[in-house]
């Protein structure tokens, strides 16, 4: 299993997730964050705009979206490739994907433990 960590841009929330239910993912969990890359949160900067002091237009943190999701690790690549497809505009601050393993899940009202806890819910047993 591997935590998949994403920072995307909050404008494609929507349609990562749509294609990440479409890849398989169980779950996932997001949030609001800030944060900055390697333009240290200075975008400003890289259109040439300065203040009255001639000095770079400061943004020290940039609203983004952070999605976390626990997936099989068969699913891995696939999950990261959808996302880095998905999210990709070609701009800077387009985010980063993360991957880091996962030693433990339980779903907590069944107990189960590790793959079984991520994997869908069974089908209804037929009636009759
Ligand atoms: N090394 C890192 N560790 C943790 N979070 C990071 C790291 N790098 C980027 N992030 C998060 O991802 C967001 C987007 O990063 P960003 O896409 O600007 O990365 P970058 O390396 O500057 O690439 P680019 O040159 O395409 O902008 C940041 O605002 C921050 O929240
Ligand atoms: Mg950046």
């Amino acid at each position: 299993m591997d935590l998949i960590m994403a920072v995307i841009q909050p404008s494609k929330l929507d349609e990562v997730k749509e294609a990440l239910i479409k890849a398989g993912i169980q779950g996932m969990t997001v949030s609001g964050v800030k944060g900055f890359g390697r333009q240290k949160g200075h975008p400003l900067a890289f259109l040439g705009l300065y203040n009255m002091e001639r000095q770079p237009f400061v943004v020290d943190f940039i609203p983004k979206v952070k999605l976390e999701m626990v997936v099989p690790s068969e699913l891995t690549d696939a999950v990261v490739d959808t996302i880095v497809k998905t999210a990709h505009t070609g701009k800077i601050g387009d985010g980063k994907v993360f991957v880091i393993p996962v030693s433990k899940a339980v779903r907590i009202r069944t107990n189960e433990t590790d793959v079984a806890a991520l994997t869908p819910e069974e089908a209804e047993a037929p009636v009759g």
